[in-house]
Parts: structure tokens; C-alpha cells; sequence
């Protein structure tokens, strides 16, 4: 079995929670890992699974990723794929499913692409890598939201490993019915 696993990421935390998957799966399949924006012409079908995943900014998937989905929802309905989003609202445990995480409901439904597997996974701050104006905005987001403002702390991770694991392996094993 051949998967794919395509990731949209500024920051880096996509791109870690991708190659982490990549490592789980490459115990039992062949995996390749590759930035979305760099597949534009890749050949779809020549996976069995695809897995793609994408982080939130100011509400929003990146362009990048939107294209591609766009693009490839035909292809992405015919193999077995999944979806998973990366965003700090999930780091509430009740905005972490496909239903309840707003970003990820919102594009589930308009999407012509239908994954077979979704998850919701809490991202990470950087705070040193944001630029002025990104900085000032998620420290009043992180703010009214009661999450972590101080900005001298290098990284703050959200992630939730043993979730990613156990969406690495459900993916994995999911059979079409
Ligand atoms: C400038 C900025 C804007 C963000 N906007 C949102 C947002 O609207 N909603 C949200 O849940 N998370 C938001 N985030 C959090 C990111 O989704 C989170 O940091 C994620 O881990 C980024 O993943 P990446 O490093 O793979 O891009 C924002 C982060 C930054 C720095």
C-alpha cells in the first residue's frame, strides 16, 4: 500500500504532526510526505490513501490548500483520504471534532471533496517567528480566550500526540464499505 501525505503549513506544527504520522504509518506501509504547494502535478491515483492537512490563520485554510482540494476533489473521492485541520480554538477539547471545530465544519460542508477520515487537532505558538503585527494579534486572540500571552516563552504546543496516534492508525485501517 502506497499513501501520500500532503500538509499546509506556516509555522512548521502541520508539517511535524505530518512527518509524525508519516513515521507511524512507514512502520507498515510505504509513506511519502510532501508540502502542498510543491504537488500541484502530482499524480493522484498513483496513491491508494491520501492524507492532507492544513493549519487555520485569521480563520482561514491556506489558498494553497483550497486550490488543490478544488482541484482534485474527483481524484480525492476515488482513493481512501483523509483530513486533518490544525488550529488553537481545537485546544478547547469541545472544538475538537470535524463537527464542532468551526473552520473545519465550514469547509467540510462546501467542499466537493469528501474525506473518509477527519480529525480536529490543536496546533502551537511560536511566538518569536510572528512578525509585529501577527504577534499583537494572537496575543489579544490568546487574551480573550484565555490562553498563553507571554510572548518570551519560544514554543507553546498544543498538540495532543496519543489523539494524532490514534487518528495515524484509524486512518491506517479504514476500509470503504
Ligand atoms: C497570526 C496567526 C493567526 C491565527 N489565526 C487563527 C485562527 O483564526 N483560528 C485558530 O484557531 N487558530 C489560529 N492561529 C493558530 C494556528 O492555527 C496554530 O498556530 C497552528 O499551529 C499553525 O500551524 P502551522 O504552524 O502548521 O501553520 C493563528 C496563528 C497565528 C500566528
Amino acid at each position: 500500500m502506497k499513501i501520500l501525505i500532503l500538509f499546509s503549513s506556516r509555522h512548521g506544527q502541520t508539517r511535524k504532526i505530518s512527518y509524525y504520522i508519516s513515521r507511524i504509518l512507514q512502520k507498515k506501509v510505504e509513506c511519502c510526505t510532501q508540502n502542498i504547494e510543491s504537488a500541484c502535478d502530482i499524480n493522484c491515483l498513483q496513491y491508494d490513501r491520501i492524507l492532507i492537512g492544513a493549519s487555520v490563520y485569521y480563520g482561514h485554510f491556506h489558498p494553497s490548500f483550497e486550490q488543490f482540494i478544488k482541484k482534485n476533489a474527483n481524484i480525492l473521492n476515488q482513493v481512501i483520504s483523509g483530513f486533518f485541520s490544525v488550529n488553537l480554538v481545537a485546544r478547547k477539547p469541545e472544538k475538537r471534532t470535524p463537527e464542532t471545530n468551526p473552520y473545519t465544519r465550514k469547509l467540510l460542508l462546501k467542499s466537493l471533496w469528501k474525506p473518509d477520515c477527519c480529525a480536529v487537532f490543536s496546533g502551537a505558538l511560536r511566538y518569536p517567528d510572528y512578525n509585529f503585527w501577527d504577534r499583537f494579534m494572537i496575543k489579544l486572540i490568546m487574551h480573550i480566550t484565555q490562553g498563553e500571552t507571554d510572548s518570551r516563552k519560544p514554543f507553546i504546543e498544543y498538540t495532543d500526540w496519543t489523539q494524532v496516534s490514534s487518528f495515524a492508525n484509524k486512518f491506517l485501517n479504514f476500509h470503504k464499505l
